[in-house]
């Protein structure tokens, strides 16, 4: 027995024999240990789901309008009723994939806790602010702010207002800070700025508190006689974290072209592949735009990754009408995607002087590797597709003129 009366256990998120410098594991000094909880039964709540095989694929360019969120008047709706996969890859029991939810909730979990035995979710509020208790302590996430919770973690989310955000979660490995290359020592998000929380425990006995378990896609309920976040005191390197995005240096070009937005990756899950990622989770922030001679907004492209991309406020540059804060676009691997008519015109002509870029606005972008099919809800019951985006490059004119001189 440990001091003060205290059981140890370990939770590791890497198996034991992996190199020193990856090895991630915390011991966790509690009053009960996690084991002691009765038996799981299944739990039909939510809406999530890590089967993606059945779904019918969509090579389109997508748009969801802003998600709705649940009137507290009309239904009382939790952060974990209220999680909804949008779309992924991949599968949970074999521990590659990915998938993105779209959460909406009006009301504080109470006495049930949540851990995710598929991998890791790294949360983005977009509205409302969530009071997150972990076995490690508590965590405040704001919109601007992001949080990780990684695999087998234990976490309750309360929230005081209506709240609206999104999950990435990652199935092969934990999320880590990009290598730098020629930046550098310093950019990008500097690991000083990530925030792990102080140790936080209830001595509570409550008949029947719920431990909810997400376990290859399912979820599963086991009741037990006291609170979960018992734990008096911890140490070690497996922890959940927390990064407040105004925090990241941006790099970009200060003479001429676009660079690739992979300069503005914050946090990636890599595959095995040397620079390719299951998931990368990269941000559009405030920045200045100097570059000259060049078209600044993003080139119209087609990308071999696919990529979700998200509205925490403002106004995305290269599609300023349209793609709302709370909203979502997904632009699949090689669909053909880039600015809108307007944007293209209005930043073909004109002086090019320093300006402000994405002033009072944070897009985000989870892009992937993988091949990502649309849920069920995704497509037909969130109803927020708006079949009429393809629209927005319809007026796009010719330009050509084979007389024109070059300039
Ligand atoms: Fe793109």
């Amino acid at each position: 027995m440990c001091p003060y009366g205290l059981y140890a256990e370990q939770l590791n998120g890497t198996a034991f024999t992996v190199p020193r410098d990856q090895n991630r594991r915390s011991w966790l000094y509690r009053i009960l240990p996690a084991v002691l909880h009765h038996p799981f039964k299944e739990l039909k709540e939510g809406n999530m789901t890590a089967n993606f095989e059945a779904t019918k694929p969509n090579p389109s360019q997508l748009r969801w309008h802003p998600f709705n969120i649940p009137k507290k008047t009309e239904a009382s709706v939790d952060f974990l009723q209220g999680l909804n996969t949008l779309c992924g890859a991949g599968e949970a029991k074999g521990r590659h994939g990915m998938a993105v939810h779209v959460y909406t909730c009006n009301t504080s979990m109470t006495d049930r806790a949540f851990y995710n035995s598929d991998g890791d979710f790294l949360i983005v509020p977009q509205q409302g602010a969530l009071f997150i208790t972990t076995e490690f302590g508590k965590l405040k996430v704001e919109p601007l702010e992001i949080c990780v919770i990684q695999q087998g973690m234990r976490f309750t989310v309360a929230v005081n207002e209506e709240c609206r955000g999104y999950v990435l979660e990652v199935y092969d490995c934990h999320f880590r800070l990009p290598d730098l290359g020629p930046i550098g020592a310093n950019g990008l998000a500097n690991p000083r700025d990530f925030k792990i929380p102080k140790a936080w425990y209830e001595d509570r006995e409550v008949k029947g508190y719920q431990i909810i378990n997400k376990y290859q896609g399912a979820l599963f309920v086991a009741e037990q006689d006291h609170s979960p976040y018992d734990v008096v005191a911890w140490h070690g390197n497996y922890t959940p974290y927390k990064y407040n995005l105004t925090n990241f240096m941006v790099i970009n070009s200060v003479s001429y072209d676009h660079a690739d937005p992979s300069i503005f990756t914050v946090l990636t899950c890599p595959s095995g592949k040397p620079g390719v990622a299951i998931a990368d989770f990269v941000i559009f922030p405030p920045r200045w735009g100097v570059a000259e001679h060049t078209f600044r907004p993003p080139y119209y492209h087609r990308n071999i990754m696919s990529e979700f991309m998200g509205l925490i406020r403002g106004h995305y540059e290269a599609k300023p009408e349209g793609f709302q804060p709370g909203g979502a676009t997904l632009h699949s691997m090689m669909t053909p995607h880039g600015p809108d008519t307007n944007c293209f015109e209005k930043n073909s002509s004109g002086k090019l002087e320093p300006e402000r870029i994405a002033e009072g606005t944070m897009a985000f972008m989870f892009e992937t590797c993988l091949g990502l099919a649309v849920t069920e809800w995704g497509e037909t019951s969130c109803e927020k597709l708006d079949h009429a985006y393809y629209k927005c490059w319809q007026s796009l004119k010719k330009h050509f003129n084979p007389n024109a001189k070059p300039q």
